[in-house]
């Protein structure tokens, strides 16, 4: 039996919707033929695909970053602006690609302001300069009578656009990266640009490039950057052939939040920071299955299965718990590069992952309460850790839970909402629900997130292998006693 405790009173904090962030890379077949697809049927005027904004909207996307992600680091944003047929079409040397250049800028302001997103742009600083960044944040957000943003005009955006968040470069430490440095010469690098862009507009704010959270490289440019940042930020891909490593390992994000807070923490401490620096987690997601050095162009499009969809909502679940230090949380990514919406030139399905994507960003309230789930628990063994491949090795983090569950009530303590996810493959689990007093008004209604096994997965074919079902259910009292199936996720909506 497990027992999940909720005190209504024991409110973590206040949950930032900004975690339900979304990105989009020029990668593989995310802007175009995902985002973007001139000249197709399922286009509208401006090009966007109308069924993957149909699917993109029920996510609720508060914040949108782009244009990278690796790509960025090669990317010259004045290419992408102008008449397109002008645009140059360059080589695209993060993912051995061309790009045309007709998404730009403009377009994707566009699609933000489509979908009632913030935008979210991460400049290069790979083989960018200081002025393109100041540039760039100058044609954005330019009110004066500069040529930049006049450009901006001359393009036909009267309005400034006024882009708030802005990146200081992605991923700059990897070997991957176009123009990768070490930490200290990030500092300079990056301190450099924070003040250009910031002189440009001091209303923006600036997302330094942390890596992981716990390492060196976090630790250094944290300290030089603390004056310059709101946000750090922590990129992590985990999963692997193993259900139980593919959805414990998402807890290595909460490793990730709890060294990276202590970091910040001590930075402020000692540099009496005034200001917060809270944790952007801005590339998230399972991905193991296609990730080869090889094939980097279609070498993307990772199939998602009911495993990883459990491993998505234990993520989520995490984010909640730390919702005071995470205040912004990009979904790497959106559409067809390990996404949850995945076209073809007739249509698109929604992979697994999109259904936890959907149903927190629809049920999960304002503020965050102290769970506590006692029940039977698992114990990963560090060889089931996924051989060979890029694996984060969480053994010590448990023994888990087989249940783990989130929990939020709005501002007045009234609406509640509850997310639980049984990670056991095989059997169903008993849970009773404990509301410490509280009493349920009226019906609970419940959305369960299922297929046949943990190996279900949506294709053109099969669309609904894992789907959504919902159901009321009868409870009265302070106490809730559900049944838990096997490898599903419930979402549970009650007043209180
Ligand atoms: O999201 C895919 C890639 O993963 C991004 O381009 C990069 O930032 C990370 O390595
Ligand atoms: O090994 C580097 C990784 O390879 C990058 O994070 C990712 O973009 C690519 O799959």
């Amino acid at each position: 039996m497990t027992r999940i405790s909720i005190d209504l009173r024991r409110r973590l904090g206040t949950v930032d919707r900004r975690i339900f962030g979304q990105f989009i890379e020029h990668i593989g077949r995310c802007i175009y033929g995902g985002v973007y697809d001139e000249g197709s049927p399922l286009a509208d005027a401006r090009g966007f695909r109308r069924d993957v904004l149909d699917a993109a909207r029920p996510l609720r996307i508060p914040i949108l970053r782009w244009p990278g992600g690796n790509f960025v680091s090669g990317y010259h944003w004045l290419d992408g602006v102008g008449p397109r047929d002008r645009r140059p079409r360059r080589s695209e040397l993060a993912w051995y690609a061309e790009e045309s250049n007709r998404f730009g800028t403009d377009e994707f302001i566009e699609y933000c302001r489509v979908l009632g997103a913030e935008p979210f742009i991460c400049v290069n600083m790979g083989s960018g300069t200081m002025d393109e960044a100041q540039a760039w944040v100058e044609y954005c957000n330019g009110t004066g009578n500069t040529s930049w943003a006049n450009l901006r005009r001359q393009h036909g955006h009267a309005e400034p656009y006024r882009v708030r968040y802005w990146g200081l470069g992605n991923e700059m430490y990897g070997g991957w990266q176009i123009g990768n440095m070490n930490a200290h010469d990030y500092v300079k690098k990056a301190r450099a640009f924070a003040m250009v862009m910031k002189r440009t507009d001091p209303s923006i704010q600036l997302i330094g490039c942390g890596q992981n959270g716990w390492s060196e490289w976090d630790e250094i440019t944290l300290s030089g950057l603390a004056e310059l940042i709101d946000f750090h930020s922590i990129h992590l891909y985990t999963g692997g052939p193993d259900h139980y490593a593919t959805v414990f390992q998402s807890h290595q994000a909460e490793r990730a939040i709890r060294i990276c807070a202590a970091l910040i923490e001590r930075v402020r401490y000692a540099q009496r920071i005034a200001h917060p620096i809270h944790i952007a987690f801005d590339e998230w997601n399972v991905w193991w299955r296609t990730r080869s050095h090889e094939d980097r162009v279609g070498g993307v499009e990772e199939r998602y299965n009911l495993s990883d969809a459990l491993a998505v909502a234990t993520y989520l679940n995490g984010f909640i718990r730390h919702c005071r230090t995470v205040r912004i949380a990009n979904f790497a990514q959106l559409v067809n590069a390990i996404a949850p919406i995945f076209t073809n030139p007739r249509g698109l399905f929604l992979q697994a992952i999109y259904h936890p994507l959907r149903l927190y960003a629809e049920h999960v309230q304002d503020v965050a309460l102290d769970v506590h789930v006692a029940g039977e628990t698992y114990a990963l063994t560090p060889d089931q850790e996924s051989p060979g491949g890029r694996v984060h090795h969480v053994a010590d983090l448990g023994p888990f839970t087989l249940v783990d569950a989130s929990a939020t009530c709005d501002e007045a303590g009234r609406a509640v909402a509850v997310a639980l996810v049984n990670r056991d493959r095989d059997r169903d689990l008993p849970v009773t629900l404990d509301l410490g007093g509280a009493v349920i008004a009226g019906a609970v209604s419940a959305w369960e997130v299922n297929g046949a096994d943990v190996t279900a997965t949506n294709s053109f074919e099969t669309p609904r292998a894992v789907d959504v079902r919902e159901r009321k259910l009868d409870a009265r009292g302070a106490r809730l006693e559900i049944m838990a199936p096997a490898h599903s996720i419930t979402v549970l909506r009650c007043d209180v």
